[in-house]
């Protein structure tokens, strides 16, 4: 297989970057994909600097091994953590989903106001208002951590009472102060977008990163001379899920969120990369 139709190797903590690839998949049909889903170990909103850059180096080991191309941290934790520190040691073009999300919501805003909801680890961080203080200096960032997100999309509550409870909660706080824009900054929170859209009311645009992240994505393949367009012979493995744990209950999840015939999953030990 030559470099350009090798595939691209995307990675979360869980099922939360499945809305990322389901994105590269519309945007860029012709690329094969290795996801890894770390499901033994999320979530890592809630872990420390050294624990998030650890997994995430790991899962990096485990994707060049698979012999990618490049590189999608479709995890905004794991972006806004560890990405710059595996960008100096790993000789392939990375791409993270924070710099995309705050790139799109400068230009969403009309009252200079956004609100960004993540991880704890992502919204500590501080990198959302680091990278739009970079696109505009009139912008005003409110963050707003909603650790108990991530397990109730991990357990598929995608539209339950309880999630819509806890989300309110989250929320009410950053409709108080009229915020017009708000950056789902957590890749797990697209999945309860129409919930989260109820809540802060039609005037509130919600910025996926999803979408600008593969168009990003295409340009810096296309830069590289990486862009494939092996159509024919990409096979039935073009898709290929791997994870740390529940295989199949990720694949049952995977298969109602990717519309592409059956996907299956593998358990990987990840420890051991
Ligand atoms: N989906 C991830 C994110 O975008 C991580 C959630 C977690 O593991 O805490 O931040």
């Amino acid at each position: 297989m030559t470099e350009k139709d090798a595939p691209i190797g995307v990675f979360d903590s869980g099922v939360g970057g499945l809305t990322v690839v389901k994105e590269i998949m519309r945007q860029i049909p012709n690329e094969r994909i290795v996801y890894f889903g770390d499901t033994a170990r999320v979530p890592y909103g809630t872990k420390s600097k050294a624990t998030i850059t650890r997994y995430s180096e790991q899962i990096v080991r485990f994707l060049q091994k698979s012999q990618v191309k490049a590189i999608v941290v479709a995890c905004n934790t794991a972006s806004a953590i560890a990405l710059e520190e595996l960008e100096g040691k790993v000789k392939l073009p990375m791409i993270g989903v924070v710099k995309p999300g705050a790139k799109v919501a400068v230009g969403a805003t009309q009252n200079g106001r956004i609100g960004i909801i993540g991880t704890e680890a992502t919204v500590s961080s501080g990198i959302y208002t680091k990278y739009i203080e970079q696109f505009s200096h009139n912008i005003k960032v409110i963050g707003k951590a909603c650790p108990l997100l991530v397990p109730l999309v991990e357990e598929g509550l995608l539209q339950d009472p309880v999630t819509d409870e806890i989300a309110k909660r989250y929320l009410d706080e950053l409709i108080d102060i009229d915020i017009d824009t708000l950056i789902l900054g957590c890749t797990h929170y697209p999945l309860i977008h129409t919930t989260i859209q109820r809540i802060v009311g039609e005037n509130v645009n919600l910025v996926n990163p999803a979408y600008e992240t593969a168009r990003e994505l295409k340009e810096m393949l296309k830069q590289g001379g990486l862009i494939s367009n092996n159509e024919a012979g990409l096979g039935s493995d073009r898709y290929r899920f791997y994870v740390s744990d529940g295989a199949d209950k990720f694949k049952n999840f995977a298969n109602s969120i990717i519309k592409y015939g059956i996907l299956t999953a593998k358990t990987v030990n990840i420890e051991e990369f």
